[in-house]
């Protein structure tokens, strides 16, 4: 890849504002990239959908990104990687990076031999999982537990609200019981209910979140096509979203902890 191409920015996308929970993981890890974030918040939530609908729209979003000239793009949603990541790498010309549940790190470090993982329904039903299950817990006993409801919750900004919190124990109450101390935040959403989860679970129960290992994988398949250049020099972010920007701009603002201009994605 050419220098002038190194310039190039990152694309990230997601069905709302979960994604964020990786382009701040991103942001860490590459502070002199310039990063594109698309919010499909006229299409959420994902986890609910079809694998059809979910495969056109991760393909509209990656099309949508190539038009910007992204020189990468990032799946910050793991419904949309486990339904649709094997057919977008079939044609998009730019490295794809996806996240998935961390499941194999959950198995390796749970001390009671239980955990549990939250996620979608999509998700949580898919191939992939069940064979992350087969794969890496044959000595652990593995917990799955869709979560409808909380996606929304988030969207609208709930993140210590009662509901949320009746709604949260109600799903996460069964693994405690079972004696979980491991919890795989399966939803790139719910890193943002990590307070409230953390009250929940109580200091026992660890939260295991990929999105740092999402940013160390994106800089390795960067390798040279990075920003060279002063360190100081930071990049910036562009906010899309294919749904109401003004509604994403306040929810993105917040997530983000600065305001921030969302621009109609089409
Ligand atoms: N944030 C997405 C994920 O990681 C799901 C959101 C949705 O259901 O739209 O799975």
């Amino acid at each position: 890849m050419s220098n002038l191409q190194a310039h190039a920015p990152i694309g990230v996308f997601d069905s709302g504002v979960g994604g964020l929970s990786v382009l701040v993981a991103i942001r860490r890890a590459l502070p002199q990239e310039s990063l594109i974030y698309v919010a499909d918040s006229a299409h959420i939530p994902y986890g609910e959908r079809s694998p059809e609908y979910i495969d056109a729209r991760v393909k509209a979003m990656a099309e949508f990104l190539l038009a910007q000239g992204v020189k990468a793009i990032v799946i910050a949603c793991n419904t949309a990687t486990v339904v649709a990541v094997q057919n977008l790498r079939t044609w998009c010309p730019v490295p794809v990076v996806a996240i998935e549940p961390a499941i194999k790190p959950a198995a390796q470090q749970t001390r009671s031999g239980v955990v549990g993982v939250i996620g979608t329904s999509r998700t949580l039903a898919s191939p992939n999982v069940a064979r992350l299950c087969a794969t890496y817990g044959a000595n652990v006993d593995i917990r799955l537990q869709a979560c409808p409801g909380l996606v929304e919750m988030v969207e609208d900004g709930a993140l210590m609200a009662d509901a949320t919190r009746a709604l949260l124990t109600s799903y996460l109450k069964p693994m405690l019981d079972a004696g979980a101390d491991t919890l795989v935040l399966g939803c790139t959403h719910y890193p943002f209910l990590r307070e409230l989860i953390g009250e929940i679970v109580g200091p026992g129960v660890q939260l295991i979140d990929p999105a740092d290992a999402v940013a160390r994988e994106l800089v390795r398949r960067l390798g040279d096509d990075r920003v060279q250049g002063n360190e100081t020099d930071a990049g910036g972010e562009s906010f899309y979203a294919t749904g109401l920007p003004e509604r994403a701009e306040a929810m993105i603002s917040m997530l983000w902890g600065k305001p921030v201009k969302v621009i109609a994605a089409g």
